[in-house]
């Protein structure tokens, strides 16, 4: 005489909206991940030097994750030099660091089930070439564009257009890309050097759950959303059409953030990112070395 079940709910998108919304608790501990993630890119770029490989740094990254009390990354990190910085989910990380390369790291460590996701992209060497520095530049202004537009009643596609404007204005400023901005930002051209979108939600998954658009229309932000900033910039070795001098650059810086009342509070501000303050930090661990 049991009777089974006769009604099924399905809670995922109930749930998934919860999750959308962080309670001050929760982005307390999103604070300590990101804080302790970004001590484990600082010390990356401290660590770094040419002759040592991928895997190196990844240990460095490790080390710190888990002396932060870390259990575990939140994803694969990414350690990518020279032109594997242009290959977009490269988890080898086996290959030599060589002066003159750039390397970026895609890392973060999870702590209490909360996820963070960094990006840094510093020179080998530490000292930017001069087109590695004009592209570096580039990527950085065109995040600083998009934390402008995130805050409460902006919607989620207002960020990744505010990056893909300054790109796309800045590659045709490079010689990179050749016509006016805005036929190009109506073509895509830029896609193929900028080829994915300026970020994703960030909470207890590293691409957490949640709706992007209601009703068919962008998502609205409101206080308490986290996600994650992120315009990259990638040469392909083999593109033909631009300078040699460009081919194998591929740069990407990632915050994660968090809409406040007035704006967002950036929770990864612990690791430098401007070319003077790379540059100095990588240049005071070599001197502290010899
Ligand atoms: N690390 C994966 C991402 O940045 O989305
Ligand atoms: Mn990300
Ligand atoms: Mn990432």
């Amino acid at each position: 005489g049991a009777q089974p079940p006769n009604e099924f709910v399905a809670l995922d998108h109930l749930l998934h909206d919860m999750r959308l919304y962080k309670s001050a608790a929760e982005v307390k501990v999103m604070r300590e991940a990101a804080r302790i993630s970004a001590q484990a890119h600082v010390r990356a770029m401290q660590a770094c030097r040419a002759g040592l490989h991928e895997f190196s740094l990844e240990a460095e990254l490790d080390y710190e994750f888990r002396k932060g009390g870390a259990k575990m990354p939140a994803y694969g990190s990414i350690v990518a030099a020279g032109r594997n910085s242009c290959i977009l989910h490269y988890q080898q990380n086996d290959a030599l660091l060589k002066d003159g390369d750039l390397v970026l790291i895609d890392a973060g460590c999870e702590i209490d089930c909360y996820a963070s996701d960094i990006t840094r992209t510093f020179p080998v060497s530490g000292k930017y070439s001069a087109e590695q520095k004009a592209i570096y530049q580039l990527v950085l202004a065109s995040q600083e564009a998009a934390f402008a537009e995130i805050a409460p009643n902006k919607h989620w596609n207002q960020a990744h257009e505010a990056t893909v404007r300054v790109i796309t204005a800045g590659l045709v400023k490079l010689g990179l890309l050749q016509g006016n901005v805005d036929e190009l930002i109506a073509s895509e051209a830029y896609k193929a050097f900028y080829m994915h979108r300026a970020g994703h939600w960030l909470g207890m998954d590293v691409h957490d759950v949640g709706e992007y658009k209601v009703g068919g229309e962008w998502r609205v932000l409101e206080v308490g959303m986290a996600l994650t900033v992120e315009p990259g910039i990638y040469i392909a070795p083999d593109n033909q059409n631009v300078a040699k001098k460009w081919r194998g650059i591929g740069v990407r810086i990632e915050d994660d953030v968090v809409v406040t009342k007035t704006g967002c509070e950036i929770l990864t501000g612990g690791v430098p990112k401007t070319v003077a303050d790379i540059e100095a930090l990588m240049a005071a661990a070599r001197t502290q070395a010899a």
